[in-house]
């Protein structure tokens, strides 16, 4: 095996084509989190229109649920792999353009990409 080979030469297809992962961390000492802006919600709504759109499952889209991101001031947020890409969501027609254009079309909402410099 070569080691300086690129990653991608030696992996098989994805189980799945596209992750969504929504950070859902709540904190009980009042700090910021995702969880105090709707995160659970958001997560709620795209799980049910991802099965509804027949997006869900092996070679298509899984919703997941996740931990602090560590991207805390722009909460709440999620990321999409493997394309890497994150979003800040205010509220759940946010959430139906992602699923629309990102997860079923492959287009990266710009609109909604957290600024790069944006962490904890
Ligand atoms: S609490 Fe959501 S990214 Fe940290």
């Amino acid at each position: 095996m070569n080691p300086a080979a690129p990653v991608a030469a030696e992996t098989p297809a994805s189980y799945y084509e596209r992750h969504i992962f929504f950070c859902l961390n709540e904190r009980k000492n009042g700090e910021n989190c995702c969880a105090q802006h709707g995160a659970q919600q958001a997560f709620d709504h795209c799980k049910a229109l991802v099965k509804a759109a027949g997006l869900a499952g092996p070679g298509r889209v899984r919703v997941n649920k996740s931990g602090c991101l560590d991207r805390c001031a722009a909460g709440p947020v999620v990321v999409v792999y493997p394309e890497a890409v994150w979003y800040s969501y205010v509220d759940q027609s946010d959430i139906d353009e992602i699923v629309e254009s990102h997860l079923k079309n492959g287009r990266v909402v710009e609109r909604l990409r957290v600024p790069p410099h944006l962490g904890r």
